[in-house]
């Protein structure tokens, strides 16, 4: 029954938590058919949330779930990151952050589900897409094709976490929370690009994965030909058009790409409509439409949707009028009452500001320093024509590559005046150029291309200069057909401009040294015996590339988030307490003339509608987990390539400092909850603003009350021509120094009617402190 479906969907969260919970225990049977998920005979209709877990820590998981559970969610969605925990052929690690059952039993614990997309490849923005970097050195293997290593590799990482879990019981069919898993990840869209090996590939990984027995079903996103029982399902901006491969399957939409704020395709995804009568009604108006679901049984649901980018609409459905704002869509779950619209959303918006915090306020600053070499540091170097790949060299056990080398000039090289060029091709992702032992230049690729050319002007010596040329890798490919290939680092060295023409140094003798020696030393552990490398200084030497800092850092007060605000320094990577914050470059966005004054994401979804921040770092605060810091004895290091102010490094604590909310008397007002589907007039309690401070603070003042008709977002928030003048004393009353305050919209509140015909909305602003 669609009707009920929908209804129960958003009416029924707590009651289903309570059901849930005791139900977790035993075994579950999770089946499906062409309409839905089917767990114990009971369709289900899960939301589902993306939790990564090593990309935060152990201590973050309870919240991070608890607040995606309070956010609706049923399920939680992770991957499996291989090279996480595969660090070197048949040597495993989960500890920490990559402790998977710690994770699974923290959801689990939650009452929430979890949806385990075991990969391995997973792409996922994360390095190499999860694939182990030492794979690829595994003679004749090639990634995510009909090829026996990578399979071999691939079966028994599978194999290994299945095993793990059903071990901890943690599958559905054991009593566990696991009630999917997902073998590969968005193959389809690569299957052609590998040939004769990628069908029979995708099969392989299949059946394999099917082999497993883990008694609850596997999917394959964007699989376009899964074979059954293998569920395929949609990764999109937008899924209303999609099918599933065949009718026994039900849809299912693993990744809402950020396009979509169209409920009705959520749910109409997941309901499926097949075996409902459907009736597509165009209204009156052009491109005003309606999704009407009946049954048998008199039960009728409908979504009404305005697909009008810029006008709003009055629509008649079975006889009513029914207001719906541009590119919105209403649900009546009895076809009368609507009881949400995407474009009146009551719940308040958080103002978040990031309040700067000194790095020591107590004691003097004790800092000391570690200048690195330029060029070769140390003994274990080598010594070759002519250029290696990046990679293949590094093997990315680190960022760092040195490639060195020598070039002599004589006394005339420029006589007729002209300037010498340093001109440098690399495959990517960035260089310093050192000549001299000095820093002369950089030069980068991004993120859509990674290799890049510099031309540099030089100043050369009489005689010999020493050319030390810093490659880096800022993180490996995750992604696309055969990714595991694209290499990086130099590939055409020379240098032009000279009077007797261009020196090429693209074959000369190259000495390569891998790696930093503060990474050889390890530097960045505290307690690691190389304390007498340390230099103390009162002052840290600025503006200096190559140098490593260390000073001891206090705890940042409260318990707000913290973030690292690195907008003083160039590029490098950080550390407190030995723990790898990581690479930090606030690097200014090369977009930087396409922000848009204001924002507006009605219509088809497109990235460039509401850029912000041109001209600013990409990013500036890195976030450093609370669980790091000891009560005291903290060491904050740095290691900074190009040169930067480290005395103005500050921690910034991430804090909600106001609330706003915006809502008008047209807003559907139906408590879900406490609604009764029979009365007709679905309980109008009228429409009400709610406002609440973060546990722990209050209301502290009203910066902006307005009833009537103000306009504008939060933080900007204008009177209209119709204005209460009580507005700010009739909120005050009701919010000043409480943690939370509701304000209804009734001539109660305020009085009688000051602007009759208008369409009243009360607008605040108010600070948390
Ligand atoms: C699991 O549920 C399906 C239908 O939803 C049913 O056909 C099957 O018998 C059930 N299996 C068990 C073991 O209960
Ligand atoms: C000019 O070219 C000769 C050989 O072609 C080379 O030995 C010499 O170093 C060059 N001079 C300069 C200034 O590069
Ligand atoms: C020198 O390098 C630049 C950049 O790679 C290239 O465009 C130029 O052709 C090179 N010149 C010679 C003579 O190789
Ligand atoms: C990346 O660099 C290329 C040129 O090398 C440029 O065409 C492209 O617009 C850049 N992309 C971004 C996202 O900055
Ligand atoms: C890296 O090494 C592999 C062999 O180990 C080789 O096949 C490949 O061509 C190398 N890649 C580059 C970019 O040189
Ligand atoms: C100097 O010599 C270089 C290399 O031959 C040439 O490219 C440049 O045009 C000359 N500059 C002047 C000012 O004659
Ligand atoms: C918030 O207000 C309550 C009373 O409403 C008071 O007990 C509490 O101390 C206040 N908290 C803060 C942080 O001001
Ligand atoms: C609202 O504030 C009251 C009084 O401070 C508090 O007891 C209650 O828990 C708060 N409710 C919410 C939802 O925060
Ligand atoms: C408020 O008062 C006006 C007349 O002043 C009336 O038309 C309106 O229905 C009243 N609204 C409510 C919610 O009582």
């Amino acid at each position: 029954m669609a009707a009920a479906a929908a209804a129960s969907s958003s009416a029924l969260p707590l009651l289903l938590l309570l059901l849930l919970l005791p139900t977790l225990a035993a075994a579950a049977n999770v089946t499906y058919d062409h309409r839905s998920l089917i767990i114990d005979g009971r369709r289900r209709l899960l939301i589902s949330t993306s939790i990564h877990y090593p990309r935060s820590v152990p201590a973050m998981w309870p919240k991070l779930v608890a607040e995606a559970k309070e956010g609706g969610a049923d399920c939680i969605e992770t991957y499996v990151f291989w090279n996480g925990h595969e660090p070197a052929p048949g040597k495993y690690y989960f500890e920490d952050r990559f402790d998977l059952v710690q994770f699974a039993k923290v959801v689990k614990d939650a009452g929430l589900y979890l949806m385990l997309r075991i990969g391995p490849f997973v792409a996922a923005e994360w390095n190499f897409g999860g694939v182990p970097v030492w794979l690829h050195y595994v003679p004749g293997t090639v990634f995510r094709t009909n090829n026996e290593p990578f399979k071999r590799h691939m079966k028994s990482f599978t194999t290994y976490i299945v095993d793990m879990m059903k071990k901890e019981r943690l599958f559905a069919s054991q009593g566990g929370n696991i009630i999917l898993s997902q073998i590969e990840n968005e193959y389809g869209d690569s299957e052609q690009a590998y040939g004769a090996g990628g069908k029979p590939y995708a099969m392989w990984a299949a059946s394999m994965a099917l082999a497993q027995n883990t008694g609850v079903p596997w999917i394959m996103c964007q699989q376009y030909d899964a074979p059954d029982p293998v569920i395929n399902t949609c990764n999109s901006f937008y899924c209303d058009q999609f099918q599933p491969n065949s009718p026994t399957k039900p849809k299912m939409w693993t990744e809402n790409w950020p396009g979509c704020t169209m409920v009705e395709q959520i749910l109409v995804a997941l309901l499926g409509g097949r075996s409902l009568q459907l009736a597509m009604t165009m209204m009156h108006r052009l491109m005003n439409m309606a999704d009407v679901y009946t049954d048998q049984s008199g039960g009728c649901v409908a979504f009404l949707a305005n697909v009008d980018s810029d006008k709003d609409k009055v629509v008649t459905f079975r006889n009513r009028q029914y207001d719906l704002p541009a590119w919105s869509v209403s649900i009546l779950p009895d076809c009368k009452n609507v009881v949400f619209n995407t474009a009146k959303v009551q719940s308040q918006t958080l103002m978040v500001d990031m309040v700067p915090e000194r790095l020591q306020a107590s004691k003097p600053h004790r800092w000391s320093i570690f200048r690195e070499k330029t060029g070769n540091w140390g003994q274990k170097y080598f010594i070759q024509n002519g250029f290696v790949d990046h990679i293949n060299t590094t093997k990315d056990s680190t960022d760092y590559l040195w490639y060195t080398t020598s070039f002599s000039v004589d006394r005339s090289y420029s006589s007729n005046g002209s300037h010498a060029f340093l001109n440098i091709d690399s495959q990517g992702h960035g260089v310093h150029v050192f000549l001299n032992n000095e820093l002369i230049g950089s030069a980068f690729g991004n993120g859509s291309k990674s290799s890049f050319s510099l031309e540099l002007p030089i100043n050369l010596r009489t005689g010999k200069n020493e050319l030390a040329l810093l490659s880096m890798t800022v993180g490996l490919q995750n992604a696309g057909p055969f990714y595991e290939w694209v290499g990086a680092g130099l590939t055409r060295v020379n240098i032009s401009g000279l009077r007797n023409g261009t020196i090429d140094l693209t074959s000369n003798n190259w000495v390569y040294k891998i790696g930093l020696e503060g990474e050889f030393y390890s530097l960045f552990k505290p307690d690691q015996g190389s304390n007498q490398l340390w230099i103390p200084q009162s002052e840290p030497p600025k503006n200096q590339p190559l140098t490593w800092y260390k000073v001891s850092v206090d705890v940042p007060q409260g318990d707000d988030p913290v973030g690292i605000d690195m907008q003083s320094m160039g590029k490098g990577l950080a550390w407190l307490n030995g723990n790898a914050i990581g690479r930090y470059w606030p690097r200014t966005s090369s977009m930087d003339n396409r922000c848009t004054p204001s924002c507006n994401y009605r219509g088809q979804f497109s990235p460039d509608k509401c850029r912000t921040g041109c001209g600013q770092p990409t990013q500036r605060w890195y976030h450093v987990p609370r669980s790091w810091f000891h009560p005291s004895g903290n060491t904050l290091v740095v290691f900074e390539e190009k040169g930067g102010d480290p005395t103005k490094i500050t921690f910034s604590r991430r804090v909600v400092t106001s609330v706003c909310s915006f809502v008008s008397e047209h807003y559907p007002t139906i408590n879900l909850e406490s609604w009764e589907r029979s009365t007709t007039n679905g309980g109008s309690a009228g429409a009400k603003v709610q406002l609440s401070c973060p546990k722990g603070k209050n209301i502290s003042s009203i910066k902006f009350a307005s009833f009537g008709n103000p306009s504008g977002t939060c933080r900007s928030y204008q009177q209209g021509s119709c204005h209460h003048p009580n507005s700010v004393s009739v909120v005050e009353k009701s919010c000043l120094s409480m943690n939370n305050c509701t304000v209804s919209l009734s001539n109660e509140s305020f009085g009688k009617d000051l602007c009759p015909g208008v369409t009243k909305t009360l607008a605040i602003e108010a600070d948390c402190s």
